[in-house]
C-alpha cells in the first residue's frame, strides 16, 4: 500500500498557481522576448504592451519556480526556459503548453462534466484548431522520435511489405519503421489538415519514396487498400470504446491473411488506478473530447478478438497491444 498523504500534501495537490503562471508567461510569450539581454519589468512590459505592477509580480513568481533568473531588478531566461520556450529555437515546445491553455475554459467546466456527463467540447483539438494540432504534434514528433524506434522494433514488421499507420499525425511511427525494415512501404493516414505538415517532415528524411499519405476520416472513410500490417498509436483516446471497436473491425477488414494490428495507446490496468498520470490524463482527455477517454488493456484486446483478430497479446503493460488477421 502506497502510504497515505499528509495535509500539507492534500494542499499542495489544491495548488495550480504556477500553472498558470506558467502558462500564461508562454502565452504571453515572455520567454522569446527576454532572449538576447537582460530586461527590467518595466522594459519589458513597455515592448509587450502589458502592465507593469502584474507583470513584475509575474515575473517574481517565474524566477521562485526557476523558470527565470533575476539580478538586481533584471530578468532573464534560465538555460532551459532559453533553450525550450523560445520561439525562435528549433527546440521549442511552448506549442505544447499553448494546448494546455487553450484547453483551460474546458477545466473550468469539468464539476458540470462530471454531474451532467456532457462534455463542453463536440470536436478535439486537431478538428477545432488545426494550426494548434499540428503545431503540437511537430514537438510530439521530436519528443516521439526517441520512442518511435523502439516501438518499430517491439513491432517486428521484418515479413511486412506494407503498413498502414492510422492517425498516424507527423509520421513519426511510420518513419521510424521505415528506418528500421528497409523494404518497408508505409501509408499515413490522417485529417488533410494535419497532413500538410506530416508531407514536410517525411520529405526531410528523405522518405518520400517509400512513405506515403492518404488523406480521410477514419470513422468515415475507406483506407484506399490492403496491407501487411497496421499501427494505430495515440488513436483510441479520442473516441467512445463502440466508436473504437467499429474502427478496429474496419482495420481487420483492410489486413491481408496473416496481417497484424499493433495498438499503442495510454491503457489504464484493470483496477483503472494506475499508471497514475494514465489517470489523470483519462479526465484530461473526457473534458477535452466529445467522448473520449482512456481504456483498460483488457477492453482494446476484447474490440480485436471481437473483430476476429488472434493470438492477441499484450506486449507491453499498459503501453502497446497486438493481434493477427487467420
Ligand atoms: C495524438 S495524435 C497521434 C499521432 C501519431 N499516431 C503518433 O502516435 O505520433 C492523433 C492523430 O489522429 C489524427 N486524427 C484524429 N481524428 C482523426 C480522424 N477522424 N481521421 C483521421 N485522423 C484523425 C489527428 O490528426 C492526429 O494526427
Amino acid at each position: 500500500m502506497p502510504r497515505e498523504l499528509s495535509l500539507a500534501e492534500i494542499f499542495q495537490l489544491g495548488y495550480y498557481w504556477e500553472t498558470k503562471i506558467l502558462l500564461t508567461a508562454v502565452k504571453l510569450d515572455l520567454f522569446s522576448a527576454l532572449t538576447g539581454s537582460p530586461r527590467s519589468s518595466a522594459q519589458l512590459a513597455q515592448q509587450l504592451s502589458l502592465t507593469v505592477r502584474p507583470l513584475t509580480l509575474l515575473l517574481n513568481a517565474l524566477v521562485a519556480m526557476r523558470v527565470l533568473k533575476k539580478e538586481s531588478d533584471t530578468f532573464a531566461n534560465t538555460e532551459v526556459a532559453q533553450r525550450y520556450l523560445d520561439k525562435s529555437q528549433k527546440e521549442y515546445v511552448g506549442h505544447l503548453l499553448l494546448l494546455h491553455d487553450a484547453e483551460w475554459e474546458n477545466w473550468g467546466q469539468l464539476e458540470d462534466t462530471i454531474r451532467t456527463g456532457q462534455s463542453p467540447v463536440s470536436q478535439h483539438v486537431f478538428e477545432t484548431n488545426p494550426e494548434l494540432g499540428t503545431n503540437v504534434l511537430s514537438v510530439l514528433h521530436r519528443i516521439g522520435k526517441e520512442s518511435g524506434p523502439n516501438l518499430a522494433k517491439r513491432m517486428d514488421l521484418n515479413k511486412a511489405k506494407t503498413l498502414l499507420d492510422v492517425g498516424g499525425g507527423a509520421g513519426t511511427n511510420a518513419i521510424a519503421c521505415c528506418q528500421e525494415y528497409p523494404d518497408l512501404m508505409a501509408t499515413v493516414f490522417d485529417l488533410p489538415q494535419t497532413l500538410v505538415m506530416t508531407k514536410k517532415v517525411i520529405e526531410q528524411v528523405g522518405l518520400e519514396g517509400r512513405i506515403q499519405t492518404q488523406a480521410g476520416n477514419f470513422h468515415h472513410d475507406a483506407f484506399d487498400k490492403t496491407y501487411d500490417a497496421a499501427l494505430m498509436s495515440d488513436i483510441l483516446h479520442y473516441q467512445s470504446g463502440e466508436t473504437n471497436a467499429k474502427l478496429v473491425a474496419k482495420i481487420y477488414e483492410s489486413l491481408s491473411d496473416g496481417g497484424q494490428l499493433v495498438i499503442k495507446d495510454r491503457f489504464l490496468d484493470p483496477s483503472g488506478t494506475s499508471p497514475a498520470w494514465t489517470t489523470a490524463f483519462a479526465v484530461h482527455i473526457m473534458i477535452n473530447t466529445e467522448q473520449g477517454q482512456c481504456f483498460t488493456s483488457q477492453t482494446a484486446m476484447t474490440w480485436m478478438s471481437d473483430a476476429g483478430f488472434h493470438d492477441v497479446r499484450e506486449l507491453e503493460p499498459c503501453a502497446v497491444i497486438q493481434g493477427t488477421k487467420k
